[in-house]
């Protein structure tokens, strides 16, 4: 009989892209897409389990788990666990944050939130361009709701793997600010890449996620959690 402890152990596993990977093309090409789904998420979820392997206390924490709370991270592993577990999260949404059926614009509660806390759909794309250019080095640009302050919306960026849910703001919607998610097509150009990017983003995921930020904390975390998949091994 082997050690139950081992039998408990789940594994982060990589999610599949929830489209083919030239479906994003001309404004992602398949080339960056394969490049940054299957080697560079890949990589992240392969150091995180390897990272969280010898913490037998880890093993059964999610990815969103092992980012919210670093205190819990033993200290010669905890740079590695949450840069890896952010890694993992980031792009998880990313990839759901996109589309190739385009779904045009934002409808419903979200649309509206939008109108009040931006002004309108345009000056609220123009924050989130003029945000995703300015982040220095490698990080990210989020719509985010406040879990506080009336929930209002905000554009983040946050740099590495960092995430809004660590600053009080629940993420509706991103894109990846790193030069592996646009450099083979528009090299130092990132404000193209920013400015194409809204013909591919998925409003309909944006709309979910708002919806599901009114949850209690709760049920917000078991929505969370189930999204980031795992196996036993
Ligand atoms: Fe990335």
């Amino acid at each position: 009989m082997g050690n139950l402890e081992a039998i408990h152990q789940l594994k982060h596993l990589l999610p599949a892209l929830p489209y083919p990977l030239a479906s994003l093309e001309p404004h992602i090409d398949a080339r960056t897409m394969m490049l940054h789904h299957d080697k560079h998420h890949a990589s992240y979820v392969k150091k995180l389990n390897s990272s969280v392997e010898k913490y037998p206390e880890l093993h059964e924490r999610s990815a969103i788990w092992l980012l919210l709370n670093p205190g819990e991270i033993p200290e010669e592993e905890r740079t590695a666990v949450c840069a890896n577990a952010g890694g993992h999260v980031n792009h998880s949404m990313f990839w759901r944050a996109m589309s190739p059926d385009g779904f045009g614009e934002p409808a419903g509660a979200l649309a509206d939130a939008i109108k009040r806390d931006f002004g309108g759909l345009e000056s609220f794309k123009t924050r989130f361009d003029e945000a995703g250019a300015k982040v220095f080095g490698s990080g990210w640009v989020w719509l985010a709701r406040a879990q506080q302050d009336g929930g209002k919306l905000t554009v983040l960026t946050t740099s590495g793997h960092d995430n809004p849910l660590s600053q009080g703001h629940f993420p509706l919607l991103v894109n990846d600010v790193w030069e592996h998610a646009y450099y083979l097509k528009h090299e130092n150009r990132r404000a193209d890449y920013l400015k194409g990017w809204w013909s591919v983003v998925n409003w309909k995921e944006a709309a979910r996620r708002f919806e599901i930020s009114d949850l209690s904390p709760e049920r917000r975390w078991e929505t969370e959690g189930g999204l980031i998949l795992r196996e036993s091994r």
